[in-house]
Order: C-alpha cells, then sequence, then structure tokens
C-alpha cells in the first residue's frame, strides 16, 4: 500500500512536471509572438512623432513609446526564462567566472572600477549552466547597484567554498528588503521600481532550482543580501541523482 502511494506521487509529480514544461513552452512562444506586433506599435509611434503635431499628440505618443519599451522589458525577460529547460551543467570555478563577469557587468552598465569587489575564499567551484549563472547573477547585480551607495566598494560579490558546496553572495550597502515585502519579492512581477518588470528574481531563482541551488534572501537587516547555494562536488542533475551528466 505504501510503494503505492510513493509511486502515485511520483505520476503526479511527473505530470506536473510535465504539465509546467508545456507553460514553459507556450509562455515562451507567447512572448516571441509579441515581439513582432511590438516592435511594429513602436515603429510606427516613432513615425508619428516625427510628424510633431503638437504638445498633446507628443504626450500621447510618449505613453505609447514608454509602455512599449515596458513590454519589451517583459518579453525579454519571459524569454529568458525559456532558457531554463535547456541546461547544460559544468563545473565553473567561481573565481574566474565571477572576474570575468564583474568586467563585462562594468563595461555594458558603465559603471566605474572599484564599486563592485570581489572576495573569494577557498577554491569555490559551482556545478552550474553557465549562461544560467550568468543571467542570475546579472539580475541580482542590477538589483543591487540600482539600491546601492554607489562609493567604492558599496556592491560585494562574496564566493566561498564549504563541504560539497559553494556560495555566492550578492551584497549592498543600500538599505535592503523592508520586512513587509520580504515576502513578495520572489513573486513574479512584484516590482517597487517604476521601470521594473518584477521578474528578476523570479527568474533568477527558477533558473538556480534548475540546477539544483537555492537562492535566498539572506537575514541581514539594513542591507540588500543574496545567496546562492549550489553544489559543487559532482555535476548531476537534481532528477537524476546517481548519474553523471555529460560525457
Ligand atoms: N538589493 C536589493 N535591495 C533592496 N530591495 C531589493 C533588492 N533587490 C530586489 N529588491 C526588491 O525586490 C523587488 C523585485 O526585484 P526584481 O524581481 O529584480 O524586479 P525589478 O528589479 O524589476 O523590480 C524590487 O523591485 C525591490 O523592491
Ligand atoms: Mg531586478
Amino acid at each position: 500500500m505504501l510503494v503505492f502511494l510513493e509511486d502515485l506521487g511520483r505520476v503526479q509529480e511527473r505530470a506536473q512536471q510535465l504539465k509546467l514544461a508545456a507553460l514553459g513552452r507556450l509562455t515562451a512562444s507567447i512572448a516571441h509572438e509579441i515581439r513582432n506586433p511590438l516592435s511594429a506599435i513602436g515603429h510606427a509611434g516613432e513615425l508619428l512623432r516625427e510628424e510633431r503635431r503638437g504638445a498633446m499628440q507628443e504626450r500621447l505618443l510618449k505613453i505609447v513609446a514608454d509602455n512599449v519599451a515596458r513590454l519589451d522589458r517583459i518579453v525579454a525577460d519571459v524569454l529568458e526564462l525559456g532558457r531554463r529547460d535547456r541546461m547544460q551543467a559544468e563545473t565553473l570555478l567561481l573565481e574566474h567566472f565571477c572576474t570575468h563577469f564583474v568586467e563585462s557587468f562594468e563595461g555594458v552598465q558603465s559603471i566605474a572600477p572599484g564599486i563592485i569587489t570581489l572576495e573569494t575564499e577557498g577554491e569555490p567551484v559551482l556545478c552550474f549552466d553557465r549562461t544560467h549563472l550568468h543571467q542570475i547573477v546579472w539580475n541580482l547585480l542590477a538589483n543591487a547597484v540600482r539600491h546601492a551607495s554607489g562609493g567604492p566598494g558599496s556592491v560585494r560579490l562574496r564566493a566561498s567554498a564549504g563541504a560539497g558546496v559553494a556560495e555566492l553572495h550578492v551584497i549592498d550597502d543600500g538599505g535592503g528588503v523592508p520586512d513587509e515585502v520580504r515576502a513578495q519579492i520572489f513573486e513574479p512581477f512584484f516590482t517597487t521600481h517604476h521601470l521594473g518588470t518584477g521578474l528578476g528574481l523570479f527568474i533568477a531563482r527558477e533558473l538556480c532550482t534548475a540546477n539544483g541551488a537555492t537562492l535566498d534572501l539572506a537575514s541581514d537587516p539594513g542591507h540588500g543580501h543574496f545567496i546562492i547555494v549550489g553544489r559543487s562536488d559532482t555535476c548531476l542533475l537534481p532528477e537524476a541523482k546517481g548519474a553523471p551528466v555529460g560525457n
């Protein structure tokens, strides 16, 4: 009887996974389909704007342009989520990964060197899909930079090695997440920023889960502080325990 119930539980879990995967594919294709009409609307708005018909029209066209940009950010984020199913875990040396990451992040976001600092303890390695980790750290650092004071060392990336795990902390010297919204920040579309999509943390956590890792907000009052904990000993897929990934 007990065996039967356990099997049923697994069957239900599998069915749920399949449903979620189908839903994920549908979401990604809807997002993809929205792209072209959205860019046509944006483009038509630009052309109308060039006619310069007066202040009222100018104002209305700005509303169109702002909302096209907003939808475009949401679509881009949802498409990121679609990458969750295509994962290729590899052993990443965090010091190397983070050094290169910070350089490219600073370049793209025009951030002066020295604002973001990197600390490593031991030789942390993480078993993770490289593109996924890139996306996750990007989302966390973008939030950290937005909330930090902007001074030297105001955003810290700290990697450390533990027993069979590695931790990656993203810490900023901003005010941290207020208690009243702590429970909501990982929800899709929750944002307190006027240009935010509220998908950054949701996507980051989903991608962590796909890689058998966790993403949490640290209980560090008065600071933005997020922690990724992932496996470093063996590159195993979460559902394929015992079977090494790849070769
Ligand atoms: N480092 C941080 N410090 C303070 N609040 C944060 C930080 N990171 C995230 N948050 C809060 O979590 C919300 C959701 O973040 P996110 O999912 O990345 O969406 P978005 O950046 O589009 O607002 C933010 O709007 C903000 O209220
Ligand atoms: Mg964000």
